[in-house]
């Protein structure tokens, strides 16, 4: 194995020990229905009469007005309204690794149309956002400022500050990131709409950069993909993935893989999908992995993945789903601005900056509106967790927590079975069949 993170993390898993796959069945259709869900609650922009988060209406309609572009759409981070360009390319590249690795697992599911506009949401923004070859816009929203008020996206009132990358102000983390995310949607797009795809890579091409290069010719080299997503988990966390990150506790039926006090989960969950990948990279191959303990086969990798995503759906000490609206018990005091307030259209007057804080976000209640499919941060190394709406560590959901779970659900479907999506499809809602067959 070339690969150093991967390997710790492997060493890790192993020296650990990897438990059988149990006989808890979840409905990974169903989580994954939801998990769309999320990324349509966090659009921002113009949204499309089939938008199915009927709490949600338009917002930022003048993004990069101001500077004279025109940045509408895209997706919010988080529980604010910030569009943060690094987080929302790596959640775009993640969908699309989805896309294509499991393209078959996410048709089975009817859910190839849903994978494909949560991708396109954050592409057509990308497309926008690329004003000319070596101009990129970064982020909209201040994050200070941004902080400072309690308002749903539709009342926003705090500044919508752009930032851009040029010549002057280099970032070629973000330019790779984007590009990157251009080009492997390029490749998910392409079965299904060659123009769009195309369009895709006349972007990516023009940030011609390492990540893109290898998102482009991805079939020639499978190991840069799992480096790929390692370091790219390995930046967003601040810090280094090391050994002594990890901890283990044994003391609980399948523990949680935990790397950081802040929003544990977004980590679990691209390790699951990254393991659920290299698994299936390892039987194509007939291989096994080599550690120092001895060989792990690709099952067991599956196994581990599993544990995660059953972790995340309820197996756990609190027997909670940290999905958003699976099952019967989950957080209901999410750290999200829009979750939390009343929507427009049962609340039509503003809800401002301050009144936010003092009317809805210090109240005890659970939020007035479920954002169906959110993976909140999660639990503490203990497997505590606290619903409480100013643990935001714990209960704010994030774009790159989520991103990844749209392939690990698909593949875990595909392997242990359960009832499809679409029983949740009818209860939550609509997308007509015309608006289904474009993308
Ligand atoms: C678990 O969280 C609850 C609620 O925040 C707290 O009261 C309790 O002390 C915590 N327990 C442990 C073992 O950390
Ligand atoms: C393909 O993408 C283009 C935009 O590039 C769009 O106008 C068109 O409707 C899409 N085609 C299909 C079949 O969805």
């Amino acid at each position: 194995m070339r690969i150093s993170h991967f390997g710790m993390l492997i060493l890790v898993v192993g020296m650990l020990g990897l438990e059988a796959a149990t006989a808890t069945i979840f409905n990974y259709g169903q989580a994954l229905d939801m998990t769309f869900l999320f990324f349509e609650a966090q659009r921002s922009g113009k949204l499309p009469a089939n938008h199915r988060v009927k709490w949600r209406s338009d917002s930022a309609l003048k993004d990069g007005f101001l500077q004279g572009v025109d940045l509408v759409g895209g997706y919010y981070d988080a529980g604010d309204h910030v569009k943060f360009g690094l987080p929302m390319a790596f959640s775009v590249t993640m969908l699309a690794w989805g896309a294509i690795d499991f393209r078959k697992e996410i048709t089975a599911l009817d859910q190839m149309g849903n994978t494909l506009w949560a991708i396109r949401w954050g592409t057509d923004y990308f497309i926008k956002a690329h004003t000319q070859p070596n101009v990129l816009w970064a982020q909209v929203g201040d994050g200070d400022s941004d902080h400072y008020c309690w308002e749903r996206a539709e009342d926003m009132t705090t500044p919508r500050t752009a930032y851009k990358l040029d010549e002057y102000h280099p970032g070629s983390d973000l330019a790779g990131e984007t590009a990157a995310a251009l080009a492997a949607s390029s490749i998910a797009f392409k079965p299904y709409n060659s123009s769009y795809s195309i369009l895709l890579l006349v972007h990516a091409k023009q940030d011609e950069l390492l990540w893109a290069a290898a998102w482009l010719y991805r079939a020639t080299d499978d190991e840069y993909y799992l480096k790929y997503v390692v370091d790219n988990a390995l930046y967003m966390s601040g810090t280094g993935w090391a050994v002594k990150e990890f901890s283990w506790d044994n003391k609980y039926a399948g523990g949680l893989m935990y790397v950081r006090e802040w929003n544990n989960l977004q980590y679990a969950s691209a390790a699951a999908l990254l393991l659920s990948i290299y698994s299936d990279y390892l039987s194509a191959a007939n291989a096994k992995l080599s550690c120092p303990e001895g060989q792990i086969p690709p099952q067991e990798l599956l196994n581990f993945a599993k544990s995660q995503a059953d972790y995340i759906l309820g197996k756990n000490p609190k027997t909670i789903s940290y999905l958003v609206g699976y099952g019967t018990k989950y957080p209901i005091h999410v750290h999200h601005r829009g979750s939390s307030i009343a929507s427009i259209f049962a609340l039509h007057s503003v809800v401002e900056c301050v009144q936010g804080f003092e009317t809805w976000y210090r109240r005890s209640e659970g939020n007035p509106n479920c954002i169906f499919g959110a993976l909140v941060g999660g639990p503490d190394q203990n497997d505590n967790f606290s619903d409480d709406r100013s643990n935001y560590e714990q209960t704010e959901p994030t774009l790159s927590g989520n991103a990844p779970l749209v392939g690990l659900f698909s593949k875990l479907h595909s392997v242990y079975g359960g009832a499809t999506g679409r029983d949740l499809s009818k209860r939550v809602s609509t997308v007509s069949s015309i608006s289904r067959k474009q993308f």
